[in-house]
């Protein structure tokens, strides 16, 4: 008995070493952390959070739906009425409690992918750049009548479970995508708020200590602020969802407190937005209550008082609003040798833009901290914590913004985000897991000078490293230089060196309709120059001569080489006799064996269509056209453009891969 004694008060005593070393030797506060939570459970794959005063809390966690500098001023009323809409689903009894932490992080790439040379080197260049990233989680707590501590109430529960799966369907709806974190993950956010690391893969907690200023936690400092000064209120009487900054003389929608992604020395800041939902017709008695009292005693302040009450009561009335508590704290969390005061002028300058003056209060600083724990909200003080005000108003002070991620997808060209660092999208629109349309056309518009070549440049090389064709019309030879690093077909027209390809090589399996259609344009342009007019017979007439032609060469093997040579002489020969055989007339063959006799033998352009050199187009990866120096001949331009379609059409119809179609200087 007596050895049993000993054992539990020996263990008493290590208990409250444990606990002295964890937190101090404040009579109060060493108990402060264990009086929060009487257990973490799942139900349903849904972690719950019971505390110790009887309220039950599930924890969401979600993507905030406006996305950061979208200049969508729409979205940002969306979000608004989202909030709104959950308070009312919740209704009376529940709080919302929305935590975004904010994490510096150092970029570095994670899809470990074996890069060429070029990409190791930008990732190589961005590696290691500091940015903030923001995770955000919806807590949902039901209150506790303080009356009823420990009584359990099947019905509330049920309501519980049904009102958190309410919310979640309601925001899927939304398009916010949303996941309950079960037990485990419940847990492991709990105490990765307590430490305040949301980075770190282990967790250790030591030197916990709390002075009048801050409460320090291992290597970390943090400082709690309160939005709103107790002792004078001091908010802005209008409040929008957004508020706008200027962008190069163009005014531009954003978070009304987006600057919290950028404290000076911030490692780590939470923001707590609590709602309270209290009973809609008890506040609107009370309400009332307070009007009369005013009205009571008549002076100037009295009637604004009055006033501004009557004007609430007009808005409950007619718009159908909800009144809610609200409580917004900011957590702080900088390395421990850092001076915090630099941080507290940040937030006070940025808020007071807002109209907003933060508490300088900071005695309460461990209260704030615990009772902003996930699911201990209803802790805070209903007198000196929160406030009364509608819930639409509320839902102006929350964040809603998130930064774009890299997309997941097969296709991923990397620009950097407005913090520096690197971030894949899919420039198609059509690959990726979020599918956007089925056009993936675009053009790139830009004064000079001001980097289009430069970005189609990065565009291009990282397609072509990720399995695409290319063709690119250039002028002015703004991507020579990519063409020789990735070992591509140069193509450009000089007195010296013309364009040379040869057309009628082709293999059998690349003759089709479109093929032969192509190279009857290309005689008819030769012929008829881009202005003439090409009769039906004429047509009809060329088309024959060309499919003969090839049977020729892949049935009767009369021929012997495929090349505009062979078809000149096959052609001047063939056409005599057709005109004959079907008695046509009006066929100007005179004007046919002159005008393309320039591209036979001996011709201006006899190299022109009968080289080999730049046949093999078709199984080549990369391919540019210069076309600069041809771009104002009469007969060459129409010429080559024709050839340039064709090479790209064929690589459409028979290619399995991506292809992709660049023309630089489109207008001219
Ligand atoms: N993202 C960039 N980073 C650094 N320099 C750039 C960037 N974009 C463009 N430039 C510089 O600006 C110059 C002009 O860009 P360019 O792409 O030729 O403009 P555009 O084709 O729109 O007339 C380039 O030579 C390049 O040196
Ligand atoms: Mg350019």
């Amino acid at each position: 008995m007596i050895l049993y004694v000993i054992l539990t008060f020996v263990a008493i005593l290590i208990g409250m070493a444990i606990s002295v070393m964890a937190f101090g030797t404040g009579g109060k506060r060493k108990k402060i952390f264990q009086n929060i939570y009487f257990s973490v459970e799942e139900v349903n794959s849904i972690g719950v959070l019971y505390t110790k005063t009887g309220e039950y809390s599930a924890i969401l966690k979600m993507e905030n739906p406006v996305q950061k500098y979208s200049a969508d001023i729409d979205s940002y009323y969306e979000f608004n009425h989202l909030f709104t809409a959950l308070a009312q689903t919740l209704g009376d009894g529940y709080a919302i409690h929305k935590q975004d932490v904010f994490i510096r992080k150092k970029f570095h790439d994670e899809s470990n992918d074996n890069h060429e040379f070029l990409s190791e080197s930008y990732f190589n260049y961005f590696t290691g750049r500091t940015y903030t990233d923001c995770q955000s989680y919806l807590i949902i707590t039901q209150e506790n009548k303080k009356s009823n501590l420990f009584s359990f109430d099947s019905k509330k529960w049920r309501d519980f479970m049904v009102k958190i799966r309410k919310v979640k369907d309601q925001l899927k709806d939304s398009g916010v995508d949303a996941q309950f974190l079960d037990g485990n993950k419940a847990r492991d956010y709990v105490d990765r708020y307590f430490s305040m690391n949301f980075t770190d893969k282990h967790l250790s907690m030591n030197n916990f200590k709390i002075d009048d200023e801050s409460i320090t936690m291992g290597d970390k400092r943090c400082k709690v602020y309160s939005l709103v000064d107790v002792d004078c209120i001091n908010v802005p009487s209008l409040v929008r969802p957004f508020t706008s900054i200027e962008v190069n003389n163009v005014s531009m929608p954003v978070d009304m407190v987006s600057l919290l992604d950028s404290i000076p020395s911030a490692e780590v800041v939470v923001y707590n937005q609590m709602l309270f939902i209290p009973n809609q017709k008890k506040e609107l008695s009370l309400l009332e209550k307070k009007k009369n009292r005013h009205a009571s005693m008549p002076n100037p302040s009295n009637q604004i008082a009055v006033e501004d009450i009557k004007n609430v009561q007009d808005v409950i009335a007619r718009e159908n609003k909800q009144l809610v508590y609200t409580h917004f704290n900011l957590i702080v969390g900088v390395p421990i040798d850092t001076d915090i005061q630099r941080c507290t002028n940040h937030l006070e300058n940025l808020f007071s833009k807002l109209g907003i003056h933060i508490s300088k209060q900071s005695y309460n600083q461990l209260e704030l901290f615990v009772n902003s724990f996930p699911g201990n909200c209803y802790s805070t003080n209903p007198e000196y914590d929160r406030f009364l005000t509608l819930s639409d108003a509320a839902a102006c002070l929350m964040y809603k913004e998130r930064i774009q991620h890299s997309e997941e997808t097969p296709l991923k060209i990397y620009y950097t985000d407005r913090q520096g660092v690197p971030v894949a999208i899919d420039i198609s629109g059509k690959e990726g897991k979020n599918k956007i349309t089925d056009n993936s056309n675009f053009f790139c518009l830009g004064p000079s000078g001001s980097g289009k070549s430069f970005h189609m440049n990065s565009v291009v090389r990282q397609m072509w490293e990720q399995n695409t064709d290319v063709v690119m019309v250039d002028t002015g030879n703004s991507y020579e230089g990519l063409c020789e690093y990735v070992g591509g077909k140069y193509i450009s027209y000089t007195e010296e060196h013309p364009i040379t390809m040869n057309p009628f090589a082709i293999k059998r399996e690349e003759l089709n309709i479109e093929k032969i259609g192509f190279l009857k344009n290309l005689i008819m342009l030769i012929w008829k120059g881009t202005q003439g007019v090409v009769t039906k017979t004429e047509d009809r007439l060329i088309e024959q001569v060309i499919k003969e032609y090839f049977d020729e060469y892949f049935v009767n093997r009369r021929i012997e080489n495929l090349s505009f040579n062979t078809f000149y002489e096959y052609s001047i020969v063939r056409i005599p006799q057709i005109i004959e055989e079907n008695k046509l007339s009006g066929i100007d063959l005179a004007a046919y064996n002159y005008l393309l006799k320039d591209f036979y033998k001996g011709g201006s352009h006899e190299v022109t269509l009968n080289e080999n050199l730049d046949t093999k187009l078709f199984d080549e990866t990369f391919i540019v056209f210069e076309i600069d120096s041809i771009k104002d001949d009469p007969l060459l331009f129409p010429l080559v453009t024709l050839i340039i379609m064709d090479v790209f059409i064929q690589k459409m119809r028979i290619k399995k891969n991506r292809k992709v179609l660049v023309i630089e200087e489109a207008w001219l």
